[in-house]
């Protein structure tokens, strides 16, 4: 699809999904037949790529808020920061300065954004203003393709099946876990997928052991390689992506110590899952 303002909506990127919209500018108010071309992607791909960007934290967080309620960030505790903006992801200490800090945090293993509220975030959009020369990519993985590539079997297995989430990096006694169903359905597609990731704890009513054990089966066979689109970032790229239907993680396989990887995020409130 493309209009006359010049944008365009590329091929998928991958059979896991992805596409590119070229051309749009996104600083700008979102035109309605842009906006609908959006939707229709985003359903269709569920990682939409807008390259050569120029965004103001303002400005991107506008973006997102077209596409429902954008979620206040609270790291850890903290009061939420300025509203009305995204906010900042970056591997830079207080003073600017790289650092490697590889923490429990879930950015660089398999998850979904907050599955552990009561109702997740619908999508997230992240912005490159800052890059490592090569590395700090980030991969999804389609889990409705995931499922629907289960053996029957495990498909009745799993049915009616729900997980236990909780934040990672907070104290256990602190935590508050929140039940979702394992196998969800997009409320838009009408397509079911897994909804496990790195917040999973276990499954409700089965033990620990063996909850973590199917969990860890389903996550293996879930992050192959068939599943996964890899996004290879330019400086300029807004990418949002479905955190319904995909797990994503970044990459640390750049030198952490020395190179800026910096990233500005907005994620939109979603629903329930069913
Ligand atoms: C996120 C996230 C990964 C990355 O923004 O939610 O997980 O590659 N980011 O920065
Ligand atoms: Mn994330």
């Amino acid at each position: 699809m493309a209009s006359v303002d010049g944008w365009a909506v590329g091929e998928r990127l991958s059979p896991a999904g992805g596409v590119r919209i070229a051309g749009a500018d996104l600083s700008r108010p979102l035109p309605a037949d842009l906006k609908a071309a959006i939707l229709d992607a985003f359903r269709a791909h569920h990682i939409l790529v807008f390259p050569d960007q120029q965004l103001t934290r303002e400005a991107q967080f506008r973006f997102a808020a077209n596409f429902g309620e954008v979620e206040p960030h609270r790291p850890r505790g903290a009061a939420a920061k300025r509203d009305g903006v995204a906010h900042i992801l970056s591997n830079l200490d207080a003073a600017g300065r790289p650092v490697a800090r590889r923490s429990p945090a879930a950015n660089y293993h398999w998850h979904t954004d907050k599955p552990y509220y009561p109702a997740p975030p619908l999508l997230t959009s992240l912005y490159a203003v800052e890059l490592p020369a090569c590395g700090g990519d980030t991969e999804f993985a389609n889990m409705a393709m995931a499922y629907e590539a289960l053996p029957a079997a495990t498909r009745r297995r799993i049915a009616g099946l729900r997980v236990r989430f909780a934040p990672r990096f907070e104290p256990e006694g602190e935590r508050r876990e929140v039940e979702h169903p394992l196998v969800r359905t997009h409320p838009e597609t009408g397509r079911k997928s897994l909804y496990i990731g790195n917040h999973a704890l276990g499954i409700a009513g089965l033990g620990a052991a063996e909850g973590e054990a199917l969990l860890a089966e389903l996550l293996a066979h879930a992050t192959g390689r068939a599943f996964v689109y890899a996004h290879r970032w330019r400086t300029g790229d807004l990418v949002m992506w479905d955190n319904r239907c995909l797990l994503h993680r970044g990459l640390a396989d750049f030198d952490m110590s020395r190179e800026r990887r910096v990233m500005h995020r907005s994620v939109v409130k979603g629903t329930v899952p069913f």
